[in-house]
């Protein structure tokens, strides 16, 4: 079983024997390079001797054979909601094996690459014996993503490359950067270089900030569009502007703080929209960032928990940033707030705070007012932006909040400490069942169709993520139950069935040296070693 489930698997007779000798035909040169990355990727998954010899464009019988074609594909049904690369991409592909040769086609490259990467999981599953069948497979959701919290521990360009590589092994297309928040400021402006000076020098607590110059982001973008993955940036405003105010503290207005229960005092900072320098200021960050991540047909505009601010001007904030987007040819996607500034259909809104946690976080009694306030009108956000037309990125906090702590005890005594620390303790703690057992449309308030979606994407949040062990503790294996929700039309998941394929991806992750939670929800299949 592969991750996510594919649409249809039929199983036949026999199995292939992969050989040291055995070779990869392209059936197209413009597949040669999707070849030569999965020899590569075969390579880290495993410890199988084999390097496939490629035979270039050809007709060689026997082996691994790679092309074009859609035979077969009619059957998968079709994918709903858009995609971030703003393209439509038929992302089909079949995969069959047989005791004498292995075949993988798709419509276009990015459907051969879809076929390969199922291939690669065969190939680590099963070692050099790969059983006979035919796989059939087709995304359920065009955006397939991650929100990844690049700011409150700022991750080195080598850790993004990591998470690229995990997305792609469960055909996650889209890694969203947050790239702006209150303790950091990631990436270049070139005509205001004080964001950088000074607002991208911390993180949380002491840990060291960071950010990526135009030429790591240029290669960063260069390795996910290799792999299928499109980077969509964010900028969060007009609140998280706490990294703005290190800056240019005359932009930011420094509302009122806020006691909090323990004696601390909440700060919140935010962006005026009645200040002409703020739009100036806020025209030169679109300009900056927008060249910088030429892949996404997208420019995330935050527009979450800005507290402190007047409805109103949040929303003429959102509705003006929105009009900034589109005047530069790209399309808007903001946190769910943004349903409050009468949004255009076309906007996608991306729901976070669902219902469950609401109700659970409201009732108890440390929480202050300014936050009960806030979750009260984000019962309405959805209703809203489901009146208006506009498609739902769906990251609901119960499900596809990477953060929370996880709630069954580890296999491994040693990862104790880890699971108690990592995660924010504001969240119940959450089994990867729980990742399992919902699905995005009936499990999303008003939503009755896949229509109304425009796809589904985790988020991690980094507050309580001290390293890169930390983060890849949070993403393994919760990542893969994402993808299953994402991707596979097989709704709901049979969690048994999922669990014993999870188990499955160990050897993979132990050989690419990833670190994962060994939840003792799963008996992980740890005797493997091809
Ligand atoms: C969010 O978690 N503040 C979007």
């Amino acid at each position: 079983m592969t991750i996510p489930s594919p649409t249809s698997v039929t199983l036949g007779e026999g199995a292939f024997t992969l050989a040291p000798d055995t070779s990869i035909t392209i059936g197209s040169p413009e597949l040669v390079p999707l070849a030569a990355l999965f020899t590569t990727e075969v390579g880290l998954d495993t410890n199988l001797p084999h390097v496939f010899s490629a035979d270039g464009t050809g007709t060689a019988a026997g082996g691994v054979r790679v092309t074009f074609g859609s035979e077969g594909l009619n059957g998968v049904p079709g994918v709903a909601g858009v995609r971030a690369d703003g393209a439509s991409v038929d992302e089909r592909y079949g995969v069959e094996v047989s005791a004498d040769g292995i075949r993988v086609w798709g419509a276009t490259a990015e459907g051969v690459y879809r076929g390969l990467t199922t291939l690669r999981q065969l190939i680590a599953v099963h070692g050099d014996e790969i059983p006979c069948q035919r796989i059939i497979d087709g995304p359920r959701f065009a955006w397939r993503g991650l929100s990844f919290d690049v700011v409150r521990t700022f991750h080195p360009p080598e850790t993004v490359r990591r998470v690229i590589d995990m997305c792609a092994l469960y055909k996650l297309n889209v890694l969203h950067l947050h790239l702006t928040d209150d303790q950091g400021w990631r990436f270049e402006v070139h005509n205001r270089p004080e964001l950088v000076k000074f607002g991208s020098l911390g993180a949380v607590a002491d840990r060291p900030g960071g950010h990526y110059t135009p030429l790591e982001l240029a290669e960063l973008n260069r390795y996910a569009e290799e792999r299928f993955v499109t980077l969509v940036p964010e900028i969060d405003f007009p609140g998280h502007t706490g990294a703005v105010s290190l800056a240019f503290p005359e932009l930011t207005s420094e509302l009122p703080s806020i006691p909090l229960p323990n004696g601390d005092k909440l700060q919140f900072h935010s962006l005026d929209p009645a200040d002409p320098e703020v739009w100036t200021f806020v025209e030169d960050v679109m300009d900056a960032v927008i060249p910088q991540f030429p892949r996404s047909a997208y420019l995330h505009i935050g527009g979450d928990e800005a507290w402190g601010m007047s409805d109103e001007a949040h929303a003429a904030f959102v509705r003006r940033a929105a009009e900034l987007v589109r005047e530069r040819g790209k399309q808007v996607v903001g946190w769910q707030e943004i349903a409050r500034a009468d949004v255009d259909p076309a906007d996608l809104t991306q729901y976070w705070l669902d219902v469950q946690d609401i109700d659970a976080i409201s009732e108890r009694p440390e929480v202050p007012a300014f936050l009960i306030e806030h979750l009260g009108k984000a019962r309405h956000d959805v209703p809203k932006a489901l009146e208006r037309g506009c498609k739902l990125l769906i990251s609901a906090t119960t499900y596809l909040y990477f953060d929370r702590p996880h709630a069954a005890p580890s296999a491994d005594p040693a990862q104790e400490e880890t699971r108690a620390r990592v995660g924010l303790r504001a969240y119940p703690p959450a089994t990867l069942q729980d990742g399992i057992d919902w699905d995005p449309v009936t499990n999303t308030p008003g939503v009755t169709s896949d229509d109304q979606v425009a796809g589904v994407e985790a988020a991690v949040w980094c507050e309580t993520v001290t390293s890169r062990d930390d983060l890849e503790f949070l993403l393994l294996p919760r990542l893969p139950g994402a993808a299953e929700k994402a991707w596979s039309h097989t709704t709901p998941t049979d969690w048994p069935v999922y669990a014993a394929a999870l188990a499955a991806q160990a050897p993979t992750w132990r050989h690419r040296g990833w670190t994962w939670f060994q939840s003792s929800e799963v008996a992980w299949d740890v005797q493997k070693d091809w």
